[in-house]
């Protein structure tokens, strides 16, 4: 495995980005290899063993493309196949969810809102990790379904996007922290914070992780030294909202190709 071999990372569509362009931040000399499995979104609304078959096959192609590690870019696979990739493949596996559950007990909440996607909440993964740490919070654990479709579908529709969180925010009672436990949803952050509470104060769970991934690479000596790293970026099918919320969100040059690993 060498150091300068890109990390790779995967989620249903654009939600990783959202964790690609932290880790872009934090650690700049790492090229990147996304992909995003747009011929089977929402993974939100699948079975754990169909998200687990996607994940496997998806970080197994990004591992013969040389990727040094893989990032679970999305909440609802890290929820139902991290131990599966663990278990099946032999490079470092990161998911979004371990570094989320040290910032909640480092925050000592005693009131903390997680809005995920179904797989994700059903998996009780959040509910169980929170109250091991936090025994005393009271967690509110809430599906929101239609949330990361319309982000997908609409990225630019900032109207319906609105409605929908408006839609979820009926039912949300007043916390001390929120947590955007869908990596779709920090795509719009802004939007969401606007209707909290003024007491609340909302995780930044893409720069959380992207944090903690770092410090693991460093750790693991797997840091690059390149100066010229890359992003590339692929799709199990092309679509164009795809690409325009890529071009908008990473602000540069995106190599996209359409990758049909499935046939
Ligand atoms: N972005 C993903 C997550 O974090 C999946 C959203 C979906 O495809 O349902 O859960």
């Amino acid at each position: 495995m060498h150091a300068n071999g890109p990390i790779g990372l995967f989620d249903s569509g654009v939600g990783g980005l959202t964790v690609a362009r932290a880790l872009a931040k934090a650690l700049p000399r790492e090229s990147l290899l996304y992909f995003g499995d747009t011929e089977h979104l929402p993974y939100g609304d699948k079975s754990p063993e169909a998200i687990r078959g996607f994940s496997l096959k998806i970080a197994r192609h990004l591992v013969d493309q040389g990727a040094k590690a893989i990032v679970i870019a999305c909440n609802s696979a890290s929820a139902v196949a991290f131990d599966h990739l663990q278990a099946h493949l032999n490079v470092p596996i990161f998911n979004v969810i371990d570094p989320v559950i040290a910032a909640i007990e480092a925050s000592g909440s005693k009131n903390i809102a997680v809005w995920g996607t179904r797989a994700t909440i059903d998996s009780g993964i959040y509910s169980q990790r929170i109250a091991a740490v936090l025994p005393q919070a009271i967690i509110h654990a809430m599906a929101t379904p239609l949330l990361a479709p319309v982000i997908e579908a609409s990225p630019l529709d900032e109207a319906l996007v609105d409605a929908t969180i408006k839609f979820y925010m009926a039912n949300q009672v007043p916390v001390d922290h929120m947590v955007l436990a869908c990596t779709h949803y920090p795509l719009v952050a802004d939007q969401i914070s606007a209707k909290l509470n003024a007491t609340t104060t909302m995780l930044n769970v893409p720069s959380i992780v992207a944090t903690a991934i770092a410090s693991d690479l460093k750790g693991m000596g797997l840091l690059s030294n390149q100066s010229d790293a890359t992003m590339r970026c692929a799709v199990s099918d092309y679509t164009e909202s795809f690409e325009a919320i890529a071009a908008k969100f990473m602000g540069k040059g995106v190599q996209l190709t359409e990758e049909r690993i499935w046939d």
